[in-house]
């Protein structure tokens, strides 16, 4: 079956959406049986949803769970959701302790290394950045967790430096930490849209003094464009200065695992924590997601006791006291399910076939006058803009624009649009399985027919 063969979803307005699924909330006095409310989902809900393994979905962070990791979360959802502490599920909290030390041998990250399980990668950003936070209060002598903001001498001067790509995560971070987001500065990328060394070099000298950079973020995998920052160089200027190095390896810590990619992820075992989703480019069910930190020590400065569960006098394993939801899903089996159903070397070539596919992309654009992308991909994303002569260099971003709505309406697939700087770019992003290069070389196609029905003489809307 061709892309050109099946719908992504209905194709129906938000509004026709809506109005189909009212039943599903007409909740009244007496209930249905189980097999019309199963019917109800089946006709009003799922024509609506995305299919995340067509192969025209190349857009999004979204895949359909793996079978083997689909068989884990169905055993965790038949017995202990629940892995919060040893009272809850033994075995859950066992094998989620275990599960971050084989995944912190697996990513060669040091023998004090250890890892929680998030909800998410936004949260496991945001601790990580409340971790580096408290670190630089014990370095001026007092507790954050206790005093907070109010105890740094001049809250003003803290700073956090990451790519000007960084996702918006860190955004919403600074904003809940309570630090603004006066407090992130923004480091300028070079051409292939990772941080410019030599400008990071340049601008913790300029701000010394000034302010007060507690944390540096690498991104592996920024969202706009997959590139992976340069860990080692960013380890070493933070490290000098005596501040924490996070790495939002979100979407592409992934591919640390392939022995090719390892030189782009060369310092990564330097970082102070990591942030990774196999929920992601791994396929295993949303919430899956982990913060590593190179020294368990760290975690401490999370750890809060109760005394009905998370209690100081526990001997037994007890995930819940490295990271804040006291009501924690078992995320640990799915991933291990799904790694040792595939076994590691077909997870691995799993994860070059989109390398392999983004990259024959990018030599075929090259060879074509009407595209142009200016990034190597680093992982598994392209970002290129159309740029048919019909069209004036002043109207390119709005033609973007106009091939993206019309990718979308026409339902068959999706591609992204995202920014760099001034310039608006398609982005096309290969998760699933079933997208393979032809499918990519069909959206191309698709791309150059609808372009040629934008308007390049008329005036700007
Ligand atoms: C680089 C990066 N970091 C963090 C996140 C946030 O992760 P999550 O969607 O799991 O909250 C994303 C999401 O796309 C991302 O691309």
């Amino acid at each position: 079956m061709t892309t050109q063969d099946s719908r992504l979803f209905s194709g129906a307005s938000p509004a026709v959406v809506q109005q189909d699924l009212l039943p599903l909330v007409g909740f009244r006095d007496e209930g249905m049986s189980l097999e019309a409310v199963e019917q109800l989902v089946e006709d009003k809900l799922v024509p609506h949803l995305m299919r995340y393994g067509h192969a025209g979905f190349q857009s999004m962070f979204n895949r359909v769970p793996e079978v083997g990791a689909a068989m884990g979360a169905r055993v965790a959802l038949d017995h202990n959701q629940g892995v919060t502490n040893w009272q809850v599920s033994p075995g859950g909290a066992a094998l989620e302790e275990l599960c971050c030390e084989s995944l912190c041998r697996l990513f060669q990250m040091g023998e004090k290394a250890d890892a929680t399980f998030m909800y998410s990668g936004t949260y496991a950003n945001q601790q990580a950045l409340y971790m580096a936070l408290h670190r630089k209060a014990e370095v001026e002598g007092f507790n954050f967790g206790e005093e907070g903001i109010p105890g740094f001498r001049d809250p003003s001067k803290l700073a956090i430096l990451a790519s000007r790509d960084a996702h918006f995560s860190l955004r919403q971070s600074v904003r809940m930490l309570g630090l603004g987001e006066q407090c992130l500065i923004p480091l300028e990328v070079d051409a292939d849209r990772r941080i410019d060394p030599d400008q990071l070099q340049r601008l913790m000298a300029e701000l010394g003094g000034i302010k007060d950079v507690f944390c540096v973020v690498a991104t592996a995998g920024t969202t706009s464009t997959g590139a992976i920052d340069p860990i080692e160089v960013l380890v070493e200027a933070a490290h000098q200065r005596g501040s924490w190095l996070h790495v939002d390896g979100a979407y592409g810590f992934s591919f640390s695992l392939l022995p090719e990619c390892r030189a782009r992820f060369r310092g990564v075992e330097r970082a102070d924590s990591i942030t990774w989703d196999p929920h992601k480019q791994l396929g295993i069910p949303i919430p899956n997601s982990l913060l590593f930190v190179k020294d368990k020590q760290d975690f401490s400065r999370m750890t809060l006791f109760s005394h009905y569960f998370n209690r100081e006098s526990s001997t037994e394993p007890n995930p819940g006291i490295k990271s804040p939801p006291s009501t924690r899903p078992m995320s640990a089996l799915p991933l291990a399910t799904s790694l040792l159903h595939r076994g590691l070397d077909l997870v691995r070539d799993e994860l070059r076939a989109p390398l392999a596919h983004v990259r024959r992309l990018k030599e075929h654009l090259a060879a074509q006058d009407d595209f142009e992308c200016r990034h190597a991909p680093d992982t598994g994303i392209l970002c290129f803009q159309y740029q048919p002569e019909h069209v004036p260099e002043s109207r390119r971003n709005e033609l973007q624009t106009f091939i993206y709505d019309a990718v979308l309406g026409d339902g068959r697939r999706s591609i992204s649009v995202t920014q760099l700087g001034d310039v608006v770019m398609l982005r096309i992003l290969v998760m699933s399985a079933s997208v393979r290069y032809e499918d990519l070389l069909e959206t191309i196609e698709v791309i150059r027919s609808l372009g040629l029905q934008f308007d390049g003489e008329s005036q700007p809307r």
